[in-house]
């Protein structure tokens, strides 16, 4: 059975991954330091498996802990999903954002090579395009982060690219997320944010349930149909399944690759939030406010490349990534948290 190493595995999307690579008879090995997750999924994740899941404690930013890891349990590929991802944090911590996710991704690679192995994919975002020169994102729209947290993604792609070409890692998966929403349909694993939810659908779920009096919708003065925000919102388990086609590439020789992960649709805030209302059967009550800093209008993926190269296509709607949140969120108002 094919060892799989996935730092931050006991993430948000990383633990979505790991259910589907254990579905497709691969032995996912959790790397993880629990800064932004719970061993309440993993207990979680165990049980919808059916099977106790391998999880090491360490930070990828130390090279000894990382090594020991893939040399343990003899991985073969690994899946790179730790890092820091809040764009406004960002901002104040830049020197953490650097040092997690581009110093972390240098550790990995080291630990990769050492070990003699070169197949990754990793977490890339949709926030590596900047301000859309044109719509939809194609993988060669030019790159323009605007954010720390975007450079700090844009940083890891350029390393990526490097070491591609200089030989020493060369199976390397490039996957630019759009918005991944949603949960396992299960309702027993989902994103479970610290504080105020910084994202819209958990902002709105928590709303929904009472825990939050508003949602509050960032500017509705924008230049798209109904004047708020448009994003490409997608499924985490079809995300999740996009890791097992990327895998499935490399290990068929078939080479490096950048892709965008969406639906190639773009969502506005208020139909989201519709989508939720429909879900949750009640009214959410909204307030608009300004808009955002640093936020772009409108953007939503070609997700063309994605099906040519991997044949993955992503098959759930709005409709089922608000009614599997809602449910996450009803049956868990505070998260992993009793
Ligand atoms: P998450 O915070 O739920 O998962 C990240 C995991 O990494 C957490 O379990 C955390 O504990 C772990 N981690 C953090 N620092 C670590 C360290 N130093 N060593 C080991 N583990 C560490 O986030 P997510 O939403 O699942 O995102 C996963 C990846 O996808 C991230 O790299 C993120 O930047 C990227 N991404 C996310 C989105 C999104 O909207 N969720 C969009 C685009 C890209
Ligand atoms: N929004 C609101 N109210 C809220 C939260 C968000 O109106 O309380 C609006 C935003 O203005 C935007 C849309 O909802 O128009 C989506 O905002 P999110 O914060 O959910 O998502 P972003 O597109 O701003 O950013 C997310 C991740 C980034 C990632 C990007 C692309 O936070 O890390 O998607 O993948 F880079």
């Amino acid at each position: 059975m094919q060892s799989i190493l996935v730092t931050g595995g006991a993430g948000y999307i990383g633990s979505h991954t790991c259910l589907e690579l254990i579905k497709s008879g691969r032995k996912p090995i959790i790397f993880d330091n629990f800064s932004n997750a719970s061993s309440r999924a993993i207990e979680r994740m165990e049980e919808l498996a059916g099977t106790e899941i391998e999880v090491v404690n360490g930070d990828v930013r130390n090279y000894e802990q990382v090594s020991k890891a893939i040399e343990d349990y003899n991985c073969e590929a690994v899946i790179h999903f730790a890092g820091l991802k809040a764009v406004g944090e960002s901002e104040v911590r830049a020197m953490d954002y650097h040092d997690v996710n581009v110093i972390g991704t240098h550790v990995v690679l080291r630990a990769m090579k050492q070990a003699g192995i070169d197949k990754i994919v990793f977490s890339s975002s949709a926030t590596v395009y900047g301000v859309p020169k044109f719509l939809p994102y194609t993988e060669d729209h030019p790159r323009n982060a605007t954010s720390t947290y975007g450079q700090t993604k844009l940083s890891v792609e350029y390393m990526l690219e490097d070491v591609r070409r200089s030989g020493e890692i060369k199976n390397v998966a490039i996957l630019r997320y759009f918005n991944p929403i949603g949960a396992h349909s299960s309702g027993r694993i989902g994103e479970a944010p610290n504080g105020i939810p910084n994202n819209l659908a958990p902002y709105v779920v928590q709303v929904a349930c009472g825990k939050r009096d508003a949602v509050n919708i960032w500017g509705d003065d924008y230049d798209t149909p109904d004047g708020t925000g448009v994003r490409d919102y997608i499924h985490v388990v079809d995300l999740a399944q996009a890791h097992l086609a990327a895998l499935d590439h490399l290990d068929a020789g078939k080479g490096a690759f950048t892709v965008n992960l969406g639906t190639g649709n773009g969502s506005s805030v208020k139909e989201v939030i519709a989508g939720f209302e429909k879900a949750c059967g009640k009214s959410i009550p909204v307030s608009v406010g300004p808009r955002r800093a640093g936020d772009i209008a409108c953007f939503y993926a070609d997700p063309s490349s994605a099906e040519k190269l991997l044949g993955w296509t992503a098959k759930l709607n709005m409709d089922d990534m608000c009614r599997d949140q809602w449910r996450w969120q009803e049956n868990n108002p505070n998260g992993y948290e009793d």
